[in-house]
């Protein structure tokens, strides 16, 4: 299908592909009236009185925004079960990291995982992923992390694969194999190198490798333990720190050259300023301040120290029961200081090079025509606006979708 797109406020965001940082985090290169030709899946021109193929179908885009499709580059979608019993719990007041400590949280999910067959795991992702695609993602990142052990881990990453083969958007897997411990911590941190990471070598070559430095979760030395093994074998690595209590993780993340630690709730003002001025970005994840405890990332401060940041919605059944980048830019613009314009070149093409994809995230000759239209005509609506979905069509790897 080809198509020829008119009278847009395009945000092109035509610029540099990699990490956006300072000034370069606020262009959206906007370019009123404009037109985008799509010929095979990819965008072959940009601009004005733009001469279309005969063939090209004709989409009037009646004077709205239309932007890259977001990239959502923090995810655990792929999960079994629900945690609406732990939810009454956590709102009569039992924290996060307590239900964790009973048994509970992420090894309910665990549990839930382990039990659901590799097809349920598939269907539960796919049906997942189209929720996001309705709201204007068109690239997904997917950790897995509620296996804790080889089989279950493997089936989660082979379930993330094959939903990756179904949808019409992008999959980037990750392998969270740090997420939580089970039975003696050593033992459990000895098991995951020495038999877990080898596995994943083997079947997912070069997938990145992730874990959660937290109290109650993986200690900072078994992160780096983890971490050293998994880059000698060709893994990048990512990290989950500093959301509940800072663990001195930063500083190691950095000086693994990791490529990004996530969270940051609780960093000091000593670890963002260091994090701001390393190559590792930082990814902020609202939605999970809003659902679980109000704590929300110091964005503005790391912004303006010269950080390169990345929002995403950390859509999970735990800590983030959300599917939709624009909610996360909602609270990202509200509790974490980024301006609108800000907040989208973060999950447009600041999530792209988090995932190192650079044929996405901005609106140029030869990128793939992942796109959203907008029901509004103003951008800055999309961080307005809450409640209601604002994205009125996507087109994924070419395809027009509805919303
Ligand atoms: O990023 N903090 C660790 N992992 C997820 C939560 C996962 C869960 O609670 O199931 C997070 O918030």
């Amino acid at each position: 299908m080809n198509l020829h797109i008119r009278n847009a406020r395009l945000l092109t965001l035509a610029g540099s592909r990699g990490p956006r940082r300072g000034a370069a985090l606020r262009e959206l290169a906007v370019m009123p009236k404009g037109e985008v030709l799509i010929v095979d899946g990819k965008i072959s021109a940009v601009g004005r009185r733009l001469h279309a193929p005969l063939d090209a179908d004709v989409i009037d885009a009646r004077g709205q925004v239309l932007m890259p499709g977001f990239v959502d580059g923090h995810t655990h979608a792929c999960s079994a079960g629900d945690r609406l019993h732990e939810w009454e719990q956590k709102l009569s007041g039992v924290p996060y990291l307590e239900i964790l400590k009973q048994g509970g949280g992420i090894h309910s999910t665990v549990k839930a995982v382990r039990a659901a067959t590799e097809m349920k795991l598939t269907e539960n992702l796919v049906e997942r992923l189209s929720m996001m695609q309705g709201a204007g993602t068109t690239t997904v990142e997917v950790k897995s992390g509620y296996g804790l052990n080889k089989a279950t881990e493997l089936k989660m990453l082979r379930a993330i694969r094959h939903a990756a083969q179904t949808w019409v958007g992008t999959v980037v897997p990750t392998a969270l194999l740090g997420h939580a411990v089970e039975g003696d911590g050593e033992t459990f941190v000895q098991t995951t190198i020495e038999e877990v990471l080898p596995a994943v070598t083997a079947a997912f070559p070069g997938v990145a490798v992730d874990a959660f430095c937290e109290d109650g979760a993986w200690s900072m030395e078994s992160c780096v333990r983890l971490f050293e093994r998994a880059q000698e074998a060709g893994h990048p690595v990512r990290m989950h720190s500093d959301q509940f209590n800072s663990l001195g993780m930063i500083p190691e993340a950095i000086r693994l050259g990791a490529v990004s630690v996530d969270h940051l709730e609780a960093a000091t003002d000593d670890d963002l300023g260091l994090l701001a001025n390393s190559s590792t970005m930082g990814v902020i994840l609202p939605c999970t301040g809003f659902h679980t405890d109000g704590r929300y990332a110091r964005a503005r401060q790391f912004v303006e120290a010269g950080g390169a940041v990345a929002l995403a919605t950390n859509c999970n059944p735990g800590s983030a029961p959300c599917y939709a980048m624009p909610f996360a830019i909602a609270l990202a613009v509200r509790h974490g200081g980024l301006t609108p314009a800000e907040a989208i070149v973060a999950c447009t093409v600041n999530a792209a090079g988090l995932l190192g994809l650079h044929d996405r995230g901005t609106i140029e000759v030869g990128q793939r025509a992942d796109l959203a239209l907008l029901v509004h005509r103003d951008e800055r609506a999309l961080a307005h606006e809450v409640g209601g979905n604002p994205v009125e069509w996507v087109i994924c790897g070419g395809l027009l979708t509805q919303s």
